[in-house]
């Protein structure tokens, strides 16, 4: 069960879904797969985001149904059973008493009984709210059952006739945060950014990436995040303008900046941080006058950030102070309008500025609404995270430039009064960078 998110919370978030569903509707959905790494050695288990959302139950093989105004009872959870030479090898199990007394569950029965139970449970529900496309085994075993209610359907059993797609449902559920989850997120965001710091301390010329990669874990785990929230990106100098380099196996050399991205995962919930620092300690003249442009831009772009706004303002402001930085330092040439209308600036900044964040670190949630960018709307969380990056070969640049990678990426939650950053304990204005690691 999650210490930081409360029965009656998970509670709650059940019961909004089954009214946004409706009373003819069942919602179906597995635990994620739990997979293998080699032989008889697994990865770490890790919940679906969306089974931990709804349940706080961690196990694999298990199965939630939600069956809204059924008088036995709405939520049923179908889990592995006890046992004990198993619970020796492998651990705890909640087993059916256990997701009862201890998940909330109305009923829970072992995950062997579900073919069978299945029909009954489902039988007369019209519109079937399960994955699809991401659970193949599981899919499969359902579409049986659907096909066999509709055999039925002769019988008088009222047939199920859609199967919608659940992650639409539960996205918009999921995209505003409560008070609880942002709390949760809060927590997150320090220990990322403790784990940072660590790894700015430990930077020089002469250590690897990995040593790097290496603070980050021990300040994460030793926190209680189970795991990175995705794999950490450690790349120096060159490195950092490979946008998802994670082989973390260079040696810093004198003279780099180090670009790291990495964020722990704290009860299923994301971090996830950006920090841009010379290796050395100190600033090189053209690695900082690149720098103040990103930070500059990443200042504008959080200023965006109210309830109200519409979700692309932040990235059209970060396009602009980018290209206008671009233009000053002679990198690019033109009018600024010239640069953002003929996407000039993508040379050197081809990602988008954010994206939502959550249990899952791209998270789950639309972007646009009838055709138009959403407005922003308190309780999302996303991140700001513009940068530049200059690739080490291009020549129609000065060749100070070539080969500087930045990028800042803070976590963003939206507020009623604006905004607030999550992040905002990593250090990441240049006076601040050069003080934490001595080099000022
Ligand atoms: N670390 C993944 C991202 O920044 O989107
Ligand atoms: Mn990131
Ligand atoms: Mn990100």
């Amino acid at each position: 069960m999650s210490a930081l998110i409360s029965a009656q919370e998970f509670a709650n978030r059940r019961q909004r879904l089954m009214q946004s569903v409706g009373s003819d509707a069942a919602v179906i959905l597995p635990a994620a797969i739990h997979h293998r790494r080699n032989r008889d050695s697994e990865y770490r288990f890790r919940q679906h985001s969306n089974f931990y959302y709804l349940t706080g139950f961690a196990e694999p093989e298990a199965v939630i149904v939600l069956l809204p105004g059924r008088a036995e009872g709405e939520f049923v959870l179908f889990c592995r059973p006890r046992d004990r030479e198993m619970e020796i090898w492998n651990g705890y199990r909640a087993g059916p008493e256990g997701a009862v007394a201890n998940f909330g569950a109305d009923q829970s029965f072992v995950i062997d009984e579900l073919t069978q139970r299945l029909p009954e449970l489902l039988a007369g529900r019209r519109q079937i709210h399960a994955p699809m496309g991401e659970h193949a085994d599981f899919e499969q075993q359902l579409t049986t059952v659907l096909v066999g209610l509709r055999a039925r359907s002769r019988a008088g059993v009222a047939a199920p006739v859609a199967w919608q797609v659940l992650d639409a449902t539960l996205s918009e559920q999921r995209l505003i945060k409560s008070p609880a989850e942002i709390a949760l997120m809060q927590r997150a965001a320090d220990i990322s950014a403790q784990g940072h710091i660590r790894a700015m301390q430990l930077a020089a010329p002469g250590r690897y990436e990995y040593e790097l990669e290496a603070e980050l874990l021990h300040e994460f785990v030793r926190h209680g995040c189970a795991a990175p929230a995705y794999n950490s990106i450690v790349g120096s100098g060159h490195n950092a303008c490979i946008l998802h380099y994670n082989d973390n196996n260079k040696m810093l050399a004198d003279g780099d900046l180090v670009l790291i991205d990495a964020g722990g995962e704290l009860d299923h919930y994301a971090a996830d941080i950006t920090r841009t620092f010379p290796a050395n300690g100190r600033f090189s003249a053209p690695q900082r006058a690149l720098y103040e442009v990103v930070l500059a831009a990443q200042l504008a772009a959080i200023d965006c950030v109210k309830s109200g706004a519409s979700w692309q303002a932040p990235h059209d402001a970060a396009v602009r102070v980018l290209s206008q930085g671009l233009l000053d330092l002679g990198l690019l040439q033109g009018s600024v309008d010239e640069v953002i209308e003929q996407g000039l600036f993508r040379r050197f900044y081809m990602h988008r500025t954010g994206h939502w964040l959550g249990m899952d670190v791209h998270d789950v949630g639309d972007y646009q609404q009838n055709g138009n960018w959403r407005p922003l709307q308190a309780g999302m969380v996303l991140t700001v995270e513009p940068g530049l990056y200059v690739a080490p070969d291009d020549e129609t640049v000065d060749p100070q430039w070539r080969g500087i990678g930045i990028r800042i990426e803070d976590d963003v939650v939206v507020t009623d009064a604006g905004h607030h950053v999550l992040t905002a304990a990593a250090p990441k204005t240049v006076v601040a960078i050069e003080a934490l690691m001595g080099g000022a």
